[in-house]
């Protein structure tokens, strides 16, 4: 039955465009709500149910959303710093200067790009004790951990890749010291080194290599694993909570259905 109501949000959710989108309807009933989540492609990714003390401060820090949320936002200013830097010998340290003193809110931009990499190296590695203080990593999760650790190595690799594109001294000599280090690896170090850099020297095919990994190809891959890292929480009955804990006796009681997994 449809809701008899005059706001603007109520008859909007009453047209045959938005039911079109969103097809659990309107109501405020759990079934609803459930539906809500379950039929739409990105909360799908999220438990139907989840218990109130999961989300409290407690639980997580909420390390784990605060790394995706420095993530979003370097992604964000990444592709406005797109706009306005070529990744090419002439150019790219010109690009950055220009940046700093010539592009309106440009070192904004760019500082706010640089403090947000740092904040996310910073809290991945916060969330990653806390997962082991709490012993969260133990099974069911010990995959996710696995996953987690793939994440952790993109988000140094991210780091690592997008410290060459200012093309400056520091810049130039770190990747030089860097990949240097990675061909003592024994057998492959020397071709990966060669891999890496596009020849033997940092020059232009350095730069343009580093610049389509962290632009392009390390962030595909973060995104990938944070869908596998969220959808696999899910899969492992939510987030962990300690059932020794006093207050948590209830859910020895109550373990989730596989319903609830779902
Ligand atoms: C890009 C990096 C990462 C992102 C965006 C991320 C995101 C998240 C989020 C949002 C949660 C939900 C709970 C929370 O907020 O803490 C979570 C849980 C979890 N993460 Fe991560 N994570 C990342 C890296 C890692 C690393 C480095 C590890 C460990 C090596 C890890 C292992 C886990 C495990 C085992 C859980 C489940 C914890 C539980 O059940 O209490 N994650 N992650």
């Amino acid at each position: 039955m449809p809701r008899q109501s005059d706001t603007f949000f109520d008859k909007l959710e009453q047209t045959r465009v938005w039911q079109s989108v969103f097809r659990s309807g309107t109501g405020t009933s759990t079934l609803h709500r459930a539906l809500a989540i379950q039929q739409n492609v990105f909360l799908h990714l999220f438990p139907t149910k989840v218990r109130r003390r999961m989300l409290g401060l407690g639980a997580t820090w909420y390390l784990g959303t605060l790394t995706l949320g420095t993530f979003l936002i370097l992604v964000i200013t990444g592709v406005l710093l797109m706009l306005y830097y070529h990744p090419s010998v002439p150019q790219a340290y010109v690009d950055v200067k220009d940046l700093k003193y010539v592009v309106s809110s440009g070192l904004f931009l760019r500082n706010l790009h640089r403090w947000s990499a740092h904040a996310m190296v910073f809290l991945a590695f916060a969330h990653m004790f806390r997962v082991f203080y709490r012993g969260a990593y133990r099974p069911p999760r010990e995959f996710n951990w696995v996953v987690g650790v793939i994440l952790l190595l993109v988000t140094l690799l991210l780091s690592y890749t997008g410290y060459l594109l200012p093309w400056d001294q520091l810049a130039f000599w770190a990747i030089t010291v860097g990949t240097n280090i990675s061909a003592t690896v024994p057998l492959v170090g020397n071709k990966f080194h060669f891999l890496m850099l596009g020849g033997n020297q940092v020059n232009a095919n350095a730069l343009l290599r580093f610049y389509v990994l962290h632009c392009v190809i390390l962030p595909l891959v973060a995104v990938l694993f944070v869908v596998v890292h969220f959808w696999r929480i899910r899969k492992d009955g939510g987030l962990y909570v300690r059932e020794t804990e006093p207050g948590n006796e209830d859910l020895q009681e109550s373990p989730l259905t596989e319903m609830e997994r779902q």
